[in-house]
């Protein structure tokens, strides 16, 4: 059955050759569109009364369809999918798949003052529509500064005949520094700044379909940068004090703090509930972002006041006429002092430090540290000054 049909077509095709020069007919819309699934009109307007079309797809030549005046004849494969209207010569093809996607050749006959041949082609074209599409960063953490790329990505085996950009909704502008793949698909950052800050979209589509990603958000992490440390210059004996540190970050960062270079605590704020003497140096406050992998740090020196009788600046005198000779001494005097208190912020007697500066705390025996402590200011001021005659103690 099918063979004869083929027979068929392939005789009026033959026939046709056989014939003199033919009038080339322009299909009404070429190329047909067509969406899978879809039914499309490959329509013609031929150049007078049909008498006979056959219609041939290439390049292999397949039979769709032919009629000579009788019955239509459907090629294989065409079955209850064909319909040849016999007026026009056009052929409706449905449900089509993208196997149906060429070049349709047709050839026929009309008669107006005398028998007259035509041909022609049409060009279906038939896509699959778009349905997922996603933009996809190149990190899942992306750093101020360095090279980023989004690429938007289309799930599946669609054609995309172009994709466009979108940030907050808006067309994305190219620059020097924004600048997009031949085809579109890849944003390139180099380098992503926070300005790029915001909802990123990408819209593919081909003749059948537009589908536009869900919004990415690019939030760039950075920093820290800008650390401060807000507290007093100086604090009387016996109050309390706080120590802020604050940095620009992105993610927030974590802070850790240091007196006189030793870790002392972690986190935004660092609290003295009652400040004595010993508290008194410089406070590093160290601003870490985890994601940027990158350390800020601020310094604040810190005075203690309101020791006794004496003024700040007649300690300031003091110490600093001491220190050259007991800068051991002093410090353990006033470590040994942390360790009889007890305060919650005190240094944490650790193994020994082997870093810059480092003083062997849990080592230091101050024969006078303690006793020196329990009493009055000017009574520790003479210790110290009674000390530099002294050889310091080693540490
Ligand atoms: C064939 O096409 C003509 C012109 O488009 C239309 O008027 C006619 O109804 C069609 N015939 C059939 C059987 O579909
Ligand atoms: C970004 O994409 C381009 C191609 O468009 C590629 O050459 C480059 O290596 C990519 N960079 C990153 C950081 O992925
Ligand atoms: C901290 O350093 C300061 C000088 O910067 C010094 O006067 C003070 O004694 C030191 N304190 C301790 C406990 O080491
Ligand atoms: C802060 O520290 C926590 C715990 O160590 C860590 O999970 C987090 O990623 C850190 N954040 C930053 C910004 O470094
Ligand atoms: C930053 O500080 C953290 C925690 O104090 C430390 O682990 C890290 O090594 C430091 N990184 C740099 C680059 O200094």
């Amino acid at each position: 059955m099918e063979n004869s049909q083929a027979a068929l077509l392939t005789l009026g095709f033959l026939l046709f050759l056989k014939g003199s020069s033919a009038l080339v007919v322009t299909p009404v819309t070429d190329p047909v569109i067509s969406k899978v699934g879809d039914n499309a009109m490959l329509e013609i307007k031929p150049p007078g009364v049909l008498v006979s079309v056959v219609w041939f797809f290439s390049p292999a030549k397949i039979p769709v369809v032919s009629w000579t005046g009788i019955n239509p004849v459907i090629g294989a494969g065409y079955e209850n999918r064909v319909t040849l209207n016999t007026t026009t010569g056009s052929v409706e093809l449905r449900s089509v798949n993208l196997r149906d996607d060429g070049v349709y050749m047709f050839q026929g006959t009309t008669f107006t003052s005398g028998r007259e041949r035509f041909i022609g082609s049409v060009t279906l074209r038939v896509y699959e529509p778009i349905t997922n599409v996603n933009v996809k960063p190149s990190l899942a953490q992306p750093i101020a500064n360095q090279a980023l790329n989004l690429t938007c990505e289309v799930l599946g085996s669609q054609t995309v005949s172009s994709r466009l950009w979108l940030k907050d909704s808006q067309p994305l502008s190219t620059s020097d520094r924004i600048t997009l793949s031949v085809d579109s698909s890849v944003v390139s950052f180099n380098p992503v700044l926070q300005s790029d800050n915001g909802e990123y979209q990408c819209k593919a589509s081909n003749p059948v379909s537009e589908v536009t990603s869900a919004g990415y958000r690019l939030e760039v992490n950075y920093g820290p940068e800008q650390a401060s440390i807000t507290a007093p210059d100086s604090a009387a004996e016996g109050s309390s004090v706080t120590f802020t540190c604050s940095a620009q970050s992105l993610p927030p960062c974590n802070y850790t703090w240091y007196f006189n270079e030793t870790e002392t605590a972690q986190g935004l704020q660092y609290n003295i509930a009652s400040v004595t003497n010993a508290d008194r140096g410089s406070y590093t406050c160290v601003a870490w972002n985890s994601v940027t992998g990158r350390n800020t740090s601020a310094v604040k020196e810190f005075i203690v006041t309101g020791l006794g009788s004496l003024s700040s600046g007649e300690i300031a005198g003091i110490v600093i006429c001491t220190l050259a000779g007991v800068t051991g001494v002093a410090l353990g005097v006033y470590f040994s002092v942390k360790l009889c208190r007890n305060n919650p912020h005190d240094l944490k007697p650790g193994p020994a430090q082997s870093s810059t500066g480092a003083v062997t705390y849990e080592n230091f025996k101050g024969p006078s540290a303690s006793a020196t402590y329990e009493n009055t200011t000017a009574i520790r001021i003479a210790t110290l000054i009674q000390e530099t005659s002294q050889q310091p103690y080693s540490l």
